[in-house]
């Protein structure tokens, strides 16, 4: 841990500013199980600050996460900002107070973040970007991005819609429950379902609204499109929790999902599998949670002072409804 790096203080002192240290960071933080200093241990220490629980994918990923840091025998602060910006940056803060060797974290949203990103790298420790890209244009504030490439989620969602709708001779109305406002993946599947679906003049998003990638938001945004458009014939939820709290909203609207309206999602989790397989969703490009294990590998790295990619991408597929129930049996989240 770093501390051991730099100079010792005094017992005493250390325990009371330890002490100090960790009632101010856990009355800071959300949700945290950040503790207090770095252990003196020996071990790399990891400070993660996750978005939140919002949906299955989330609980996957931190699942993921917490598995791979024990794998590792990293020793891993972990704190849940509830999807909000604040939180995360007090818990950078946090980190950067108790000297952890590495901060990794998935921004809730791409902008405001140079300011704290400055303050590690003036502290000289390393950040990686998971999940979620920032859009500072100083690229040195973070030594390397792991994570999807939402564009082309939405891009896939977008060709897939446009194959079936390709004999379509009238309008097709979409509507589209969109993630977390001005986070990476609603900007990047947004764009990249719309370039794709701009190939098909027939093809009109008629309805855009934030569900928040949560059930309950998904469910009340569909309830407010289903009243305000008479022709829904197409959902693109970008993410599955929204999508399944849409089903609930057209089903009470008396329609049959995947058949009245055809639903395309982002995720494939296990849920979203069992509706894609049920014949209740159509498509779901898919965005894999399980970042855990290529995380510690490369917080073993930068702490290492190794040089590490910049972009690294996970590899992702597509499931229709017959691929859905071949896959799922061997679904691990
Ligand atoms: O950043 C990844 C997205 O965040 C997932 O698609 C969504 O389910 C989650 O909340």
């Amino acid at each position: 841990m770093r501390g051991t790096k730099r100079f010792r203080l005094a017992r005493p002192v250390a325990a009371a500013l330890g002490a100090v240290l960790l009632v101010g960071g856990l009355a800071a933080c959300g949700n945290s199980d950040t503790g207090g200093a770095a252990a003196d241990d020996g071990k790399i220490t990891l400070g993660f600050s996750q978005v939140g629980a919002e949906s299955g994918w989330r609980t996957a990923n931190t699942t993921s996460v917490k598995e791979a840091a024990a794998a590792a025998d990293i020793e891993l602060k972990f704190d849940d900002a509830q999807q909000k910006q604040e939180n995360q940056i007090k818990a950078i803060r946090n980190f950067i107070q108790q000297k952890v060797d590495v901060i990794a974290f998935s921004p809730v949203v791409e902008s405001g973040w140079d300011t704290v990103l400055k303050e590690a790298k003036d502290a000289d420790i390393p950040v990686i970007l998971t999940d979620r890209a920032v859009d500072s244009a100083d690229k040195t504030l973070y030594k390397t991005f792991l994570g999807s490439d939402f564009v082309k989620e939405g891009r896939l969602s977008g060709e897939w819609l446009l194959e079936q709708t390709k004999s379509a001779t009238g309008p097709v109305n979409i509507v589209e429950l969109q993630g977390t406002t001005g986070s990476a993946p609603a900007n990047d599947r947004k764009k990249g379902f719309a370039e794709a679906i701009a190939a098909n003049p027939n093809l009109s998003i008629v309805a855009s609204q934030s569900g928040d990638f949560t059930r309950a938001g998904g469910k009340q945004v569909m309830e407010q499109f289903l009243k305000a458009n008479p022709k829904i014939d197409v959902l693109f939820a970008h993410n599955d929790d929204m999508g399944l709290g849409a089903l609930e909203a057209i089903t009470a609207a008396g329609k049959v999902p995947g058949k009245d309206i055809i639903i395309i999602t982002i995720d494939a989790v296990r849920d979203g599998m069992q509706a894609l397989a049920d014949g209740k969703f159509n498509f779901i490009a898919e965005c894999s949670p399980l970042l855990g294990p290529q995380l510690m590998d490369l917080a073993k790295k930068v702490h290492a002072g190794e040089t590490v990619p910049p972009r690294i991408e996970t590899e992702e597929t597509t499931f229709t409804q017959e691929q859905a129930k071949e896959a799922l049996p061997n679904r691990k989240y």
